[in-house]
């Protein structure tokens, strides 16, 4: 099966495996598995960061953050369609005890100026503003990236209001990738990022939170809250290492792959696909035929073995990743054209 629903849909290589088998462990709470000490090490150093934090997913990785940065009854900035408020069973406010303030953006990019007039005045009336969260890449988006300059831009608003920064990074690696920067520099202007080993880097589980040392401590201790600390997590580690090392130099044949399935579908009749948002391993569109619905196509893709998943009744994200090959590529774009042509 080929499958293009989501990168997390990856399974762990022989190399992971083989690392996971080997690896060096210890008690991870008491600070003493030496494959998650190797692995924080390496993430802090590549986000540029004082001090990273393994934590079980992209979701604690985001949690913890606004744990760390935030009190209950502040204000979190985000964008209206960022996996923070969407995607994340509102854990902002249950577990963070947060108010969302959500902007639309564009291309998942907030306006600096829209963030500026959320962060209301002080004010016996009003909440204040404990966080404002960037995307990058941005999901619901399609995959797009943030510049070192947007971000900076939003972030020199923040700080001059005194309000920290936190980037859900699930994907930080695809935007470098496709900005052609280092990911350090993107992470470099906010307070704190979390990046995942379980999506376009294939590893099996676990994401990264990397920030200062002090928020690093807090957020070790909300994850402790939240029931994250894990013990022998080097089994974890072991997979996320070889996926840092062999799989982040792969990422750029992910935003080809996801280029050549943009290209064969623009040319079909009734997609709707501003080509301005394939810029990493994402290619998401619209289906506007009178003939099937977007569940109906997925559907129909699964004759030739191909697993998709419509958003919406009209709405489809396909996502490439390691486990879909060159030729499998190919094989996605002669399907389109036998389905939609
Ligand atoms: C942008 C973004 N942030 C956070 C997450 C959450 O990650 P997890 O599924 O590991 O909790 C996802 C998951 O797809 C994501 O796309």
């Amino acid at each position: 099966m080929i499958d293009l629903r989501s990168d997390v849909k990856t399974l762990p290589t022989d190399l992971m495996r083989r690392a996971i088998f080997e690896a060096e462990l210890g008690d991870d709470v008491a600070g003493e598995d030496p494959t998650v000490n190797a692995l924080e090490a390496r993430a802090a150093e590549l986000m540029g960061k004082d001090a990273a934090l393994l934590v079980t997913s992209g979701t604690q990785g985001n949690l913890v953050s606004m744990l760390a940065h935030t009190q209950p009854g502040q204000k979190i900035i985000l964008e209206q369609d960022a996996h923070m408020f969407y995607y994340e069973s509102g854990g902002l406010a249950r577990l963070a005890g947060l108010m969302a303030h959500p902007l639309r953006g564009h291309y998942g990019a907030l306006d600096p100026d829209d963030v500026e007039a959320a962060i209301w005045p002080p004010s016996v009336h009003s909440p204040s503003t404990g966080l404002v969260a960037l995307e990058n890449t941005h999901n619901r988006a399609g995959g797009t990236c943030l510049s070192v300059e947007q971000t900076a831009a939003v972030c020199e608003v923040a700080h001059r209001h005194g309000v920290p920064v936190h980037i859900d990074g699930a994907r930080i690696f695809n935007a470098a990738v496709a900005l052609g920067v280092e990911a350090r520099e993107l992470a470099a202007p906010a307070d704190s990022i979390t990046f995942c080993l379980s999506k376009s880097l294939g590893a099996p589980v676990g994401s990264l939170v990397c920030g200062d040392t002090d928020f690093i401590n807090r957020a070790r201790q909300f994850r402790k809250i939240l029931g994250g600390g894990m013990r022998q997590a080097g089994i974890i580690a072991a997979a996320g290492l070889v996926a840092l090392e062999y799989e982040l130099p792969r990422l750029p044949e992910d935003h080809e792959k996801a280029r050549r399935v943009a290209a064969a579908l623009n040319d079909l009749p009734g997609v709707k696909l501003d080509m301005a948002t394939v810029q990493t391993n994402m290619v998401l569109f619209e289906l506007r035929r009178d003939d099937m619905t977007a569940p109906e196509f997925c559907q129909r893709l699964a004759d030739y073995e191909i697993k998709a998943a419509a958003q919406s009744e009209v709405r489809v994200r396909f996502v490439t990743h390691r486990d879909i090959s060159f030729d499998e590529t190919d094989k996605v774009c002669a399907a389109l054209r036998e389905v939609l042509g």
